[in-house]
């Protein structure tokens, strides 16, 4: 049930009737409340192809349309703009529906697809990064979102667990490790191994050689290396697993690149075998010559010294993914440096007969204060493990700077709770190529788009629930729309069903967010406005119904953006 659908029905059917074709009939949600609360611009649109002034179309459609039952008058405005403007008396019955509806008024999609989404995907031993955080962020998210709206999903963490690393990491392992520090944190052993020996090979050719043997080795299957290869998995994984706990995101595969070493050869012969792949150069190259994008960019599959490359193992990927599960679509959540590859590995794949639906969701990079890419004060790639620390942090001061009685275990649940969902927000609230520049001040306020805004606004909510006698129950309490800030929340709460699936168009989780911040602030509008609990009787049913309601929108948006609310802050 959204009410953009029944208004676009009956602008089709007004629109068939004018003798007019109904494809332009988009409704969309009024930017300036003051013209009405929805608008559609299909006489424009249809003017420009019928060489016919804009508002003479209107009129036509005007004189066509049926909505008396559901909205005041509708009036053409400006260059041909029709605007709608609810009835309360629709609006007020359709908020009531909406108040007992589980799934908030989100209709589950007309054609569920199975959706495979390879996200997070961070390199064996080597930290996560932030960088890494918007991809396991952006990812979950749009996981989440697919699935609430009836979609199978199946979540596929492609980890970089093979490549040339591995000859510096064993080489390190056998002449450089240090026990004791890969018992206490692994992670950063693994890593210091791989840097020091990345140093000194640049000034020891000998030292170099070495390396070199140990990567062959490892891929020609020598016991040895396979099991330090296989335990340096296992550890950062166990890692990587902790700091996916404490984000509360999971997987339902984590194949790893590893997993399809067995397939690339293989596949690569019958490449060459269908004439799909040439030899050129000594390597084996997939050519797009028809492709003016990327004529004089070929698919590299095999190097001219026998190697893969990322792309070989991407392929292979898809061609599991296609014979184990046999999706609608493939969502890569990757940053948009790699934009070229995957458009290599998508035509690659169109080549091979794959149909299935790929994508590139790519975004933008996080900002240090300088504006550049964020690094730590030595130069480093910040951490995300020390980046989720150090929110935790920052919250619990400022929770317990508000609310010093708070029980040492409820301080520290709602610290994470604030602290990881202020960094996911100041992710998910801006469009995902935008570069934004990290700041804990900005995510960690409790005005402005923020998380702890949001949670507020639910826990403010919730506390007027504490004052209203226990057991106050919205089943059965009728909705009134009296005041027009009643009547602008009501019609907010109605467009959730309408964002939810308009996120997926375009994989932009910043519309909910956006929404979300607008539906605390159409409240905040109202609960100042509006007195609920010393409201008399029906009112205040009517007022506690609207309340309730928004708290339920407001935590389940936040829950389908990774972020939990608390019951109190
Ligand atoms: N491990 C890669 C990186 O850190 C990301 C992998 C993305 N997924 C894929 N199927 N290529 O850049």
């Amino acid at each position: 049930m959204s009410v953009r659908i029944i208004l676009r029905d009956r602008l089709v059917e007004a629109l068939n009737k004018a003798g007019l074709p109904p494809e332009s009939a988009a409704i969309v949600p009024s930017t300036d409340l003051r013209f009405g609360d929805y608008q559609s611009n299909a006489a424009m649109v249809l003017a420009k192809a019928r060489k016919q002034p804009p508002r003479t179309v209107a009129q036509q459609i005007l004189e066509n349309l049926e909505v008396g039952d559901l909205c005041e008058s509708v009036e053409v405005a400006g260059a041909g703009f029709l605007n709608f403007r609810l009835k309360v008396g629709p609006l007020a019955e359709w908020v009531q529906k909406l108040a007992g509806d589980a799934r908030m008024g989100v209709a589950k999609a007309e054609t569920p697809k199975r959706i495979v989404v390879d996200f997070s995907s961070p390199n064996v031993a080597k930290p996560m990064h932030v960088g890494h955080i918007r991809s396991t962020i952006l990812g979950d998210v749009l996981a989440r979102i697919a699935r609430f709206l009836g979609h199978e999903v199946i979540t596929d963490n492609h980890l970089g667990d093979w490549g040339t690393q591995f000859g510096k990491i064993i080489y390190g392992w056998k002449h450089l490790l240090d026990r004791s520090a890969l018992e206490t944190a692994p992670v950063p052993e693994l890593l210091r191994l791989y840097r020091e020996v990345t140093a000194r090979e640049a000034s020891d050719p000998e030292m170099a050689k070495e390396v070199r043997a140990e990567l062959v080795k490892l891929q020609q299957g020598d016991a040895e290396n396979l099991e330090i290869w296989k335990q340096t998995v296992a550890l950062s994984w166990r890692e990587f697993e902790k700091l996916y706990r404490f984000l509360d995101v999971s997987f339902d595969e984590h194949l790893g690149e590893s997993f399809y070493n067995g397939r690339l050869a293989p596949m690569v012969d019958e490449l060459l075998a269908s004439g799909l792949a040439e030899i050129s150069e000594g390597a084996v190259c997939i050519f797009f010559r028809d492709n003016p994008a990327l004529g004089d960019k070929p698919c590299l599959v095999r190097k001219s010294d026998g190697g893969f490359l990322y792309a070989t193992t991407d392929l292979a990927t898809l061609a599991y993914r296609k014979e184990r599960w046999n999706p609608d679509a493939v969502w890569y959540v990757t940053g948009a440096p790699q934009a070229l590859h995957f458009q290599q590995v998508f035509e690659a794949a169109k080549k091979m007969g794959f149909a299935t639906e790929t994508n590139h969701i790519a975004f933008g990079s996080i900002l240090g204060d300088d504006r550049k890419i964020m690094k730590t004060r030595s130069g480093e790639n910040v951490q995300l493990g020390d980046v989720l620390a150090e929110a935790v942090e920052r919250a619990r001061k400022i929770i317990c700077e508000k609310n010093p009685e708070l029980p040492a275990e409820e301080l520290e649940s709602i610290a994470e709770m604030i602290g990881v969902g202020a960094v996911k927000y100041a992710e998910l609230c801006q469009h995902r190529m935008t570069d934004y520049v990290f700041s804990w001040d900005k995510m960690l306020a409790f005005q402005g788009n923020t998380a702890p805004y949001l949670q507020n606004a639910y826990v403010r909510i919730r506390s007027i629930f504490r004052k209203a006698e226990a057991g106050w129950e919205s089943a059965g309490k009728a909705v009134v729309i009296g005041k027009e800030e009643e009547r602008l929340l009501g019609l907010k709460l109605l467009q959730y069903g309408e964002i939810l699936p308009e996120v997926l168009e375009d994989f932009r989780p910043n519309l909910l967010a956006n929404y979300l911040y607008d539906l605390a602030n159409v409240f905040h509008s109202f609960y100042e406005a509006c007195p609920v609990l010393k409201a008399e009787a029906a009112l205040r049913d009517s007022r506690l119904v609207l309340c309730e309601t928004t708290a339920k929108v407001l935590s389940h948006g936040l829950s389908v953006l990774g972020i939990r609310c608390p019951e109190r802050m």
